[in-house]
């Protein structure tokens, strides 16, 4: 399979404006959507995913998305070692851009050892000869971060196959994303303006139910990108722990960014409100970034899309290369993998 000419790998800005269409890029074969339906049949106790960084995140997407409908447990791995829960009864999905991640390959032999249902989605390397398995085969040249939309588009339908739900059609989500991303420069901020008031300062997504991983995606591009420190938290949870760490703000260059949902229920929306009345109170200057859209997946996608935009106008104020990862590869170096 063949990336459209117009992607160019080594510019993230144009890797961030064809996101809406790496959404539809990857046409996943009907054989592999015909084993995840056999998985189902046979009967499983969960789906596992393998993987680490940028390829390993589509998992934390699916697992929020279909957290009320699915019947399984989801579970995302980022280790050497497969958890003891999961055996032959479980289905395992292991992804790796790169196919030659140390963690991910050892997490995946200890999958085909204790006989687990293995789906493999690479580019290629030693992940690529397992073919024993099925293998979604993805385009090689992109950094993995910038897979996200390929990744995601057919790890989706993969597990709402083998959770026994109903496959999504989002093919209709390229135009919904490019429509959304033509009025940026609308909305209450841009991607350059919130790049702005990052300047000086760390920020920390917080996020809750299906805008969580959206905000552990939007830390791992401010890392990766924008070469510049980014944490991410999650409500209700951080009311019960971070909120006690503002007490004494005094030189205190957090600035929280909360992923607010219209769909969010009564109570996670009181608790945002309350959230950051008292973090203003307490010196601080949220910002409340609202994701649009009609659908949780809609939500999901058009602020990641917005929020990876975000990044690599943040690498430009800052003067870095957004696609090189030079100390990622020099510590894969170092650690001769
Ligand atoms: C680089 C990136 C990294 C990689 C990670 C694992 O763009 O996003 O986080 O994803 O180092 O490598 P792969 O994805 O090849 O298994």
């Amino acid at each position: 399979m063949k990336l459209p000419s117009s992607i160019k790998p080594d510019n993230m800005k144009n890797l961030v404006n064809h996101f809406p269409q790496l959404l539809s890029t990857l046409q996943i074969e009907s054989s592999i959507l015909d084993a995840a339906r056999e998985f189902h049949k046979d009967g499983l106790n969960g789906i596992c995913f393998l993987g680490m960084g940028g390829s390993s995140i589509a998992g934390n997407y699916a697992r929020a998305l279909l957290s009320k409908e699915s019947k399984i447990p989801i579970s995302v791995t980022r280790d050497y070692l497969l958890p003891t829960y999961v055996d032959d009864k479980w289905v395992v999905i292991a992804i790796s851009y790169s196919g030659n991640t140390e963690e991910t390959l050892s997490s995946l032999s200890m999958a085909n050892e204790t006989g687990s249902r293995i789906i493999i989605m690479t580019s290629g390397g030693k992940m690529a000869q397992e073919s024993k398995h099925p293998i979604i085969q993805l385009p090689e040249g992109l950094q993995p971060r910038a897979a996200l939309p390929l990744i995601f588009s057919a790890v989706l339908p993969v597990v709402e196959s083998l959770a026994g739900l109903k496959i999504t059609d989002f093919q209709y989500l390229e135009e919904v994303l490019v429509n959304k991303s033509n009025t940026w420069n609308e909305w209450l901020s841009t991607p350059q303006e919130i790049a702005e008031s990052f300047i000086g300062k760390t920020p920390i997504f917080i996020g809750s139910r299906h805008l969580a991983p959206v905000a552990y995606r939007a830390k791992c591009q401010i890392n990766e990108n924008s070469k510049a420190l980014a944490f991410h938290s999650e409500l209700p949870e951080s009311n019960h722990n971070e909120i006690e760490s503002f007490v004494k703000t005094n030189g205190c260059s957090i600035l929280p960014v909360f992923l607010r949902s219209g769909l969010e229920p009564t109570k996670i929306n009181r608790r945002f409100d309350v959230t950051y009345e008292m973090y203003h109170e307490m010196g601080l200057n949220p910002i409340n970034l609202s994701a649009s859209g009609d659908t949780r997946l809609e939500e999901m996608l058009v602020l990641t899309h917005f929020l990876d935009m975000v990044s690599v106008d943040l690498a430009e104020l800052r003067d870095v290369n957004p696609v090189s990862v030079e100390k990622i590869h020099e510590l894969k170096h170092r650690l001769n993998i």
